[in-house]
């Protein structure tokens, strides 16, 4: 149990250093950079934008590890089928997970020149996997409060497969779509809020 405790907080620790950093990308970077002075820019492309990647990184790796001992754990007390909230949130955690390792920090490291690539559609596949993480920020943490601390009776195996299927299709449009609404820093925080509304409905009602 002690093991248990610690691994929840050293879990919500590095889920801090990880959204921390993925907030500041979406909400405070991007948005300087589209009007910093060339070599404010440049200099800080060389310099803060491959710090901040590597604690966004790692910050994620240690989260996932912790949470899928987390995922171990709470299956031990009692069945995890009982339990359907967490995968709402384990599955967005997931997939936003391998959207940092496998398209966000690749493509990054083309943009910031530290790989040989092509620049501008590197930028635009980083940024949307960086928005859909942004949106899927709200349903994740939902999940992971949800599972222990809001009840909703008779959650139906349906209602949770349409909220799997959501975001599956929503991590499809992260590959292959456009941002669409999420393009402003005010849509992607309205879609992640609305989100949330959409899956605690469906969960509720479905
Ligand atoms: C990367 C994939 C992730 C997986 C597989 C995962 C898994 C889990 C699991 C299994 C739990 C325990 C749920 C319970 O006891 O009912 C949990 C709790 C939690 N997780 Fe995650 N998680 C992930 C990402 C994140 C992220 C990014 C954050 C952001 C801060 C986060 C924050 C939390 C919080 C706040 C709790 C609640 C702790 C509690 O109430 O005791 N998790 N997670």
């Amino acid at each position: 149990m002690v093991v248990e405790f610690i691994a929840r907080w050293f879990h919500v620790l590095f889920g801090i250093v990880w959204i921390g950093m993925l907030y500041y990308f979406n909400f405070v970077q991007t948005e300087y950079f589209k009007e910093a002075e060339a070599d404010a820019k440049a200099d800080a492309m060389k310099k803060l934008a491959p710090r901040a990647l590597w604690w966004f990184r790692w910050g994620a790796m240690f989260t996932f590890l912790t949470g899928l001992y987390l995922l171990y754990a709470v299956g031990a007390h009692s069945s995890l089928m009982s339990q359907p909230i967490i995968w709402i949130g384990a599955a967005a955690g997931i997939l936003m997970f391998l959207n940092v390792w496998l398209i966000i920090w690749p493509k990054q490291q083309i943009v910031l020149g530290m790989k040989e690539g092509d620049g501008p559609a590197s930028a635009a596949k980083a940024g949307l996997a960086s928005r859909t993480n942004t949106l899927f920020s709200g349903p994740m943490l939902f999940g992971m409060i949800g599972n222990k601390h809001l009840y909703i009776a008779d959650i139906s195996n349906t209602a949770v497969y349409a909220c799997l299927a959501l975001i599956a299709a929503l991590e499809l449009n992260a590959l292959f779509g456009k941002t669409g609404p999420m393009t402003s820093v005010v849509g992607v925080i309205h879609c992640s809020i609305g989100l949330v509304a959409v899956i605690w409905g469906i969960l509720a009602f479905l």
